[in-house]
């Protein structure tokens, strides 16, 4: 490995703590300081061509898809289009309905990933407009779209992808915006209020970062167990899919995420004394809910970790231990709360002595449908 490890044991904590300057870099000039709006030159689908779109698809694998879950309800609430996201190996074998009026977003670290590739091959034959949002200059998937948003996260080496998710997210906000300024749908005051908090992340994600002690004391009694559970609602239940997966991807836990609501339509049977549930309640809209599906998990017996934004008190109480998260917007939110979940998943493989970098049976980049 010619790469540099910069003194960290891993690749993986190398990438966990590169996300400030990964989330700098993404944003960058991309957001115009002197009047707030975003800039995406790179984006040429004009503002008569976007008024011609129907619905927007968004289609990807793994990591790149649990992006796609934050960027549907980012383009649904800043642009006002349907949106929908599916894994890519599904997506192109169901035959979709796509035309002229559909917009295709790809999302894909490396760009070369087989089944996203042959869902972009086929939405380009049918007529859509194509977007890929991908870490690699020059990949097929950048060559191939008709347009191409690069995360300047950097190289990703490990296996299991931290810096490339979270800069996906930051160019789906600025992607929501971008649309928002062409198309009206956004209050010039919502922008401004959205960049204002986006340029506070990188420094929220930094604090996250120093605490990273206390989530290596907890993810050591975590490795301990077979089975977990992550829950939450809404954009909470999004960055649990990917906190699950990266847990299941390094340390072999199995995990599963939840939506929180859903639990009791049959999941909950599987809570057993001590079960540990990585419970995310974040969004201040389904607080009371959430609250409410914590406890019926408590009651039957599961030991609760709590991922709330700081100052949320009321939470303490009905947890057993709280991560807090730097206050932000609740749209904003899965950029800052997945960063203890990436942490979480990493301590654990190393408390159980896995190979973290590269885990058993996967590979970095999927070239074969
Ligand atoms: C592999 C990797 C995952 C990644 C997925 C999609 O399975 O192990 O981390 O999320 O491929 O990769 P892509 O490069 O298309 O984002």
């Amino acid at each position: 490995q010619t790469a540099e490890k910069a003194g960290y044991d891993h690749f993986m904590l190398k990438e966990i703590h590169e996300q400030p300057k990964a989330y700098r870099d993404t944003m960058g000039a991309r957001i115009n300081e002197s009047d707030s709006r975003v800039i995406l030159d790179e984006v040429r689908l004009t503002a008569e061509q976007l008024r011609r779109i129907q619905h927007i698809q968004i289609v990807a694998c793994g990591t790149a898809y649990h992006a796609g879950l934050v960027g549907r309800q980012v383009m649904e609430q800043m642009v006002r289009v349907p949106t929908t996201v599916e894994v890519a190996s599904e997506y192109r074998y169901r035959n979709p309905i796509i035309n002229e009026h559909t917009l295709v977003i790809v999302v894909s670290q490396s760009g070369e990933t087989a089944d996203t590739l042959a869902a972009l091959r086929e939405a380009k034959r049918q007529g859509a407009r194509v977007i890929a949002i991908t870490n690699v200059v020059g990949s097929s998937a950048a060559r191939e779209a008709d347009d191409c948003i690069i995360t300047w996260a950097g190289p990703e080496i490990a296996v299991a992808s931290t810096k490339a998710y979270t800069t996906q997210l930051i160019v789906f906000y600025l992607l929501g915006m971008h649309f928002a300024q062409l198309m009206g749908t956004m209050d010039r005051s919502s922008i401004v209020e959205i960049l204002k908090h986006m340029r506070q992340l990188p420094e929220q994600v930094q604090a996250l970062l120093d605490q990273s002690e206390r989530v290596r004391a907890t993810a050591e009694r975590l490795a301990e167990h077979e089975h977990l559970f992550y829950i939450g609602r809404g954009l909470d239940y999004a960055a649990a899919q990917e906190g699950s997966l990266k847990l299941k991807e390094i340390s072999y836990i199995h995990s599963e995420a939840y939506a929180a609501g859903e639990m009791k339509h049959g999941t909950l049977a599987l809570i057993e004394q001590g079960t540990p549930v990585i419970a995310l309640a974040t969004q201040t809209e389904v607080m009371e809910k959430t609250i409410s599906n914590i406890i019926e998990v408590r009651a039957r017996g599961a030991y609760v970790i709590g991922i709330a934004a700081q100052g949320n008190e009321e939470l303490e109480k009905s947890v057993d231990e709280v991560f807090y998260i730097p206050r932000t917007l609740d749209l904003l939110t899965p950029a800052l709360a997945i960063v203890p979940l990436q942490l979480l998943a990493y301590y654990a493989a190393l408390a159980r002595g896995n190979d973290v970098d590269k885990p058993r049976n996967l590979a970095k980049s999927v070239t074969v449908e």
